[in-house]
């Protein structure tokens, strides 16, 4: 459990440099549970290495020769240039949150596991012959000499960021698992969805901890980031190709973003609709928010009211 330490007077701004060094404690705790909570395991055991074989210098990709759906295809891909573009990742929490005391030590810590994601992924695909891996790799040139990453503008929209997609990571990597053929796939995604729940469970308490800090400050973070919030990957080629095949395929869609991040983030953890002695700001923003949160939800409804409903004989 977290301890309090003394909240800032909520009606008065809470800069960054405040913010961080309140948040200190907070994360220090977080730190340790996630160092007692995080499993060792070694990506080089969970990989299919007997199925491997050399690969010829001008072998072409045969999608016919692997089981995997387009779907499937396009979730690793995104995922696995996700991970890989973890240099700037690192770079811009760094920038952000220093390099030194409990920031550093977490910021070097998550990016040693984050590495472990792209290196089992990689390894399994070129193992299993899952993909195209000349393509994998043009694509990772481009995304990474691109350098393109989300780049919040604060500490309290950074943490309320992180703590949305590390969640969505989470999700997206499970859900791309259960649609592996084969049980070293399966494992594999589970292994590195655990991760990112840890990771999200770091950030979603940081938020919640920047809420008792400076809940004004932070309800507008929420409310900037959870309306302009995108899935990494956008620097990745053909993105939104491969974002549609992973929403068809059920791996990550509209649905799973209402009601498996943002309800049960901003009700069941953070309350945002329970907040008290807000400055007149985070009121609006907090309707705001509350406002987008209600419009995706009954598009939702619309759109499962839409697949539930019988087809006429014509349309069949
Ligand atoms: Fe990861
Ligand atoms: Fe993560």
């Amino acid at each position: 459990m977290l301890t309090a330490v003394a909240a800032s007077d909520t009606l008065h701004p809470v800069d960054d440099d405040q913010l961080l060094g309140e948040l200190e404690p907070y994360a220090t705790q977080l730190l340790e549970r996630h160092l007692e909570t995080a499993r060792e395991w070694f990506p080089h055991e969970m990989v299919p290495w007997s199925q491997g074989r050399d690969f010829a210098e001008d072998e072409t990709f045969d999608p016919d020769a692997s089981e995997l759906s387009p779907g499937a295809r396009s979730a690793l891909l995104l995922n696995l240039l996700t991970e890989d573009n973890l240099p700037h990742y690192y770079r811009s929490i760094s920038a952000r949150f220093g390099c030194d005391d409990v920031w550093g030590q977490w910021s070097r810590r998550w990016t040693a596991e984050e590495g472990r994601h792209s290196i089992v992924i990689r390894d399994y695909l070129a193992v299993t012959r899952s993909i195209d891996m000349r393509e994998l790799e043009r694509s990772r040139m481009v995304q990474v000499s691109g350098g393109v990453v989300p780049d919040p503008p604060g500490i309290a929209d950074g943490i309320v960021y992180v703590a949305m997609q590390e969640l969505a990571t989470r999700i997206s990597h499970r859900n791309t698992g259960k649609l592996l053929p084969d049980e070293c796939g399966q494992a594999i995604m589970s292994r590195v969805a655990a991760d990112e729940n840890l990771h999200h469970l770091f950030y979603r308490d940081l938020a919640s901890a920047a809420l008792e800090v400076d809940p004004s400050g932070t309800v507008e973070a929420i409310d900037r980031q959870v309306r302009d919030f995108a899935m990494p990957g956008v620097g990745v080629p053909d993105f939104d190709k491969h974002a549609r095949l992973i929403a068809d395929a059920g791996v990550y869609d509209f649905t799973l973003h209402h009601d498996q991040i943002l309800v049960p983030m901003l009700f069941r953890h953070w309350r945002i609709d329970k907040l008290k002695n807000l400055t007149a700001t985070a009121e609006q923003a907090r309707d705001r928010v509350l406002h987008h949160v209600e419009r995706i939800g009954r598009v939702v409804q619309r759109m499962q009211a839409r697949v539930a409903a019988p087809r006429p004989a014509a349309a069949v």
